[in-house]
């Protein structure tokens, strides 16, 4: 097997006020080692859930089926105690809003440096030393001054830049990065994104990087999962995803995305009915949606179909199984 994490069939459910309401509908995909796999889908799609689950930090009275193997283990069956193990020092995620993930009460260098004692088992001026120069590594000015500062002293981009230290400081093998870089300044971002990229070839970590950006995803992914409603609909090369994507729903993506009108962002696209969801039946949630629809998409979810050695497309306008 030539992957790092492989989700397979991951289904989650979340309790709610009439009953347990289902959000990911056999989820299947696999992040191999050193690659970077963009997770894209409009709002709501599920893609934050599948990186929780991942990092084993789904909400209270969430209820897990299917296996989320990571280096031969299945992570939904390890205790908490194990998973705390495998969080930080194997799979690291940078969430959506950095200051919520940074402790408010540590000031920035001494939270990189409990990640350097856990990491690195250096001690004392060593571990807080080490820590500083990871903050300059990750191109905070003035290292030594900012690494007194608490969280809400530093701006956006900072403090995403002193979560990016802690990974470093972490090396994990596997990076979720959740819109790393959501409310910060055009210029800022692409800073980001250049660091974590950086971050990622040096210590040839695999990322799952999950944005709306596809210009982004053009830019930094060798491969793209598209979620729809919960569910993955297509797995492809980014450039085959672009130039022939398979599913309905990617090639409204990409037909709404190629207008010169509208910012390259997926929840413009508007091209899309204000139709209700379909979380709960059987069969494939882009139904109601769908041009091509027919009468069995609205029974069973579609088998993946291979139309290449990368590209996974899972509709049943394509028969289940490999390309001829
Ligand atoms: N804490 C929560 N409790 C209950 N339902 C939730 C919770 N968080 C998310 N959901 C629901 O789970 C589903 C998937 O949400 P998720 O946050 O994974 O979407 P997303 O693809 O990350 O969206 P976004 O692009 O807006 O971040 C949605 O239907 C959402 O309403
Ligand atoms: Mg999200």
């Amino acid at each position: 097997m030539n992957e790092l994490l492989r989700v397979e069939d991951l289904t989650v459910s979340l309790a709610g006020e009439n009953g347990p309401r289902r959000i990911l509908d056999q989820v299947s995909f696999d992040v191999r080692p050193h690659e970077v796999l963009g997770l894209v889908g409009e709002s709501g799609s599920g893609k934050t859930m599948t990186s929780l689950a991942t990092m084993g930090l789904l909400p209270h009275g969430a209820r897990a089926r299917g296996h989320i193997w990571f280096e031969g283990r299945d992570l939904l069956t390890l205790s908490e105690r194990d998973m705390r193990l495998v969080r930080g020092s194997q799979i690291a995620m940078i969430f959506q809003s950095p200051r919520s993930a940074l402790n408010p009460l540590m000031r920035a260098g001494d939270q990189v440096a409990r990640a350097v004692r856990l990491h690195r088992g250096l001690r004392g001026k060593a571990a807080y030393d080490a820590a500083v120069e990871l903050l300059r590594h990750v191109g905070i000015p003035d290292a030594p001054a900012r690494a007194r500062a608490y969280p809400h002293q530093l701006s956006g981009g900072m403090a995403q830049r002193v979560l990016v230290a802690i990974m470093l400081a972490c090396r994990p093998k596997l990076l979720i990065a959740d819109e790393p870089t959501t409310g910060l300044d055009v210029t800022i971002q692409a800073q980001l994104f250049a660091l974590i990229k950086e971050v990622q070839e040096e210590t040839g970590a695999a990322l799952l990087l999950i944005t709306h950006d596809l210009g982004v995803v053009a830019e930094v992914c060798q491969r793209v999962a598209v979620m729809y409603a919960g569910q993955v609909m297509e797995i492809a090369p980014v450039e085959e995803l672009f130039a022939r994507p398979r599913h309905p729903y990617t090639e409204r993506l990409m037909a709404s995305i190629l207008r010169v009108d509208r910012p390259a962002a997926l929840d413009s696209s508007a091209a899309l009915a204000p139709l209700p969801v379909l979380l709960d039946t059987p069969g494939c949630h882009f139904a109601n949606r769908c041009p091509y629809v027919k009468p069995v998409c609205w029974q069973h979810r579609p088998a993946p179909y291979r139309d290449s050695e990368a590209h996974t497309v899972i509709c049943h306008q394509y028969p289940a199984g490999e390309s001829p």
